[in-house]
């Protein structure tokens, strides 16, 4: 922590007014996400803890007079966008510009190299953001930087959410204890820590009873969860409970429909939960489990604590299991010193793997992190060439898997309009995209369809 960047003064959870600024009402807020879920989620709870404090939501960035960025840097030159972005946003009413997140975490004193940013803030404390807006309008403070490591405060802060969405967002876990060595998570999130079961069961129920119908359970790491457990069972500690015990308590509240966890890991993918899987109705058969790459050598470079083998026999175990189960999975290309043969061992486990969707990356070379500094950094037009006919390979078994769709009558919670009049665009089960014509709003509601075309990316149906 830089000693010249003071913190500003706050109460213990940040929720103190300051006794200077009376009509709080009057100052708007303005803020834009770019990341990940745990981000939107991140973000969902900021919109409500500035609200709860006084200040008024504008979704027009020019009459703002608080300008929040909430970003993540897992990959692109994140702190570069914010820049550009703020350059973009900033205008003669803005007072306050606050940049937040894990790009602040990575970035530290480097974001007040921008010219205007008063306030940079870790994801661990964005509990506090109101206060330190309160402190830089009021003029005492101008700059704040704040990175600590505040998991269990944060959440003891965070209240229910104000407006519910159809599809609500549940942290249970953040941070990460495994240090791949690509990965920056470790550092700006944090280490592991879980949420309290009865903390999640709780919002998860005022999330029900408030209209939400899939929830979808964030961690980044989200199956090593173990949280402390609801129940105390007479003369014993009360234990932990690990993600299967949590998902069979979710599974069976009132109102759920959907039941969604994201992301895992392979090493931590038990037997127990496969079989959770195959006789839990709200939980869709469809599990994402990033591979990142089939290379032997290079899993132990990344220190993934799996080999392709083992990872490639979860998934058949799974498949045993759970016969619809369908997979997803990240991979990173351009790792350094990734030769032709280890491209082709990761070419080889997509092929074996059968994946209906997956995401694909160049490697990034992130500050801090060991991947960054070990020899043989593999060139960008190399990195460009293997993304390209991975992601080609990929989109065969897309393909592939969006025509067995075709015939069938899925069930589609829809969650945005199309392109054309009338168009709604919903997930299926296995996170598919789907489109159907209908007269009625169809947004936030469950419906069947009946698959009649497929394309690459998305499926064309009609209401059942
Ligand atoms: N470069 C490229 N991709 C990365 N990911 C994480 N760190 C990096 C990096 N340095 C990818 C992984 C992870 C996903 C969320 O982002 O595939 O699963
Ligand atoms: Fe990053 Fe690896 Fe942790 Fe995932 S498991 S957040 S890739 S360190």
């Amino acid at each position: 922590m830089n000693k010249e960047l003071e913190q500003a003064s706050f109460s213990q959870g940040g929720s103190e007014k300051s006794d200077v600024l009376h009509n709080l009402a009057d100052y708007k807020f303005y803020i834009e996400n770019h990341g990940c879920q745990m981000n939107v989620y991140d973000s969902r709870k900021i919109v409500d803890l500035m609200i709860d404090f006084g200040f008024t939501q504008t979704f027009n960035s020019q009459e703002a007079d608080i300008l929040i960025f909430y970003t993540c840097n897992i990959r692109e030159k994140a702190a570069q966008r914010v820049f550009s972005n703020i350059g973009f946003l900033k205008n003669q009413n803005t007072k306050v510009i606050a940049v937040g997140g894990c790009v602040a975490q990575a970035e530290k004193e480097n974001i007040f190299k921008h010219k205007g940013v008063n306030i940079a803030f870790g994801p661990q404390v964005y509990h506090k953001l109101p206060s330190y807006v309160s402190s830089v309008l009021s003029g005492q403070k101008d700059k704040i930087l704040d990175i600590e490591f505040e998991q269990d405060k944060k959440f003891g802060c965070l209240h229910d959410r104000r407006e519910v969405s159809y599809s609500e967002f549940v942290t249970i876990q953040e941070g990460c204890d495994n240090f791949c060595t690509y990965c920056v998570v470790p550092y700006t999130r944090g280490r592991e820590y879980s949420r309290p079961a009865l903390d999640i069961i709780n919002e998860t129920k005022t999330l029900l009873k408030n209209g939400a119908k899939e929830i979808i359970l964030l961690g980044q790491n989200v199956n090593s969860y173990h949280g402390e457990a609801p129940y105390i069972n007479i003369g014993k500690p009360k234990g932990t409970w690990r993600l299967e015990r949590l998902i069979q308590e979710i599974s069976s509240l009132d109102g759920l429909r959907r039941l969604r966890y994201t992301t895992s890991h392979p090493k931590d993918f038990t037997t127990e939960l496969m079989e959770i899987h195959a006789d839990t109705p709200v939980l869709p058969p469809f599990a994402h489990i990033p591979a990142q790459a089939g290379s032997d050598r290079i899993l132990k470079m990344m220190n993934r604590g799996h080999t392709a083998r083992e990872y490639l026999d979860k998934l058949k175990k799974f498949r045993d299991i759970c016969p619809n189960i369908h997979f997803s999975s990240d991979f990173i290309v351009g790792f350094p010193s990734e030769t032709d043969e280890d491209f082709e061992d990761t070419l080889k486990l997509v092929r074996e793997a059968k994946y209906t969707i997956s995401y694909s990356f160049k490697y990034s070379r992130r500050k801090g992190t060991p991947a960054a500094v070990m020899d043989s950094q593999v060139s960008e037009a190399v990195k460009t060439e293997r993304l390209k006919i991975l992601q080609e390979t990929l989109l065969k078994d897309q393909i592939y898997y969006n025509n067995q769709l075709v015939g069938q009558t899925n069930e589609v919670l829809f969650e945005k309009v199309g392109r054309k009049p009338k168009q709604y665009i919903g997930k299926n089960a296995y996170s598919q995209s789907v489109i159907v014509e209908s007269d009625k709003n169809l947004i936030g509601e469950f419906a069947n369809v009946f698959i009649e075309k497929a394309s690459e990316n998305s499926t064309l149906g009609r209401l059942a």
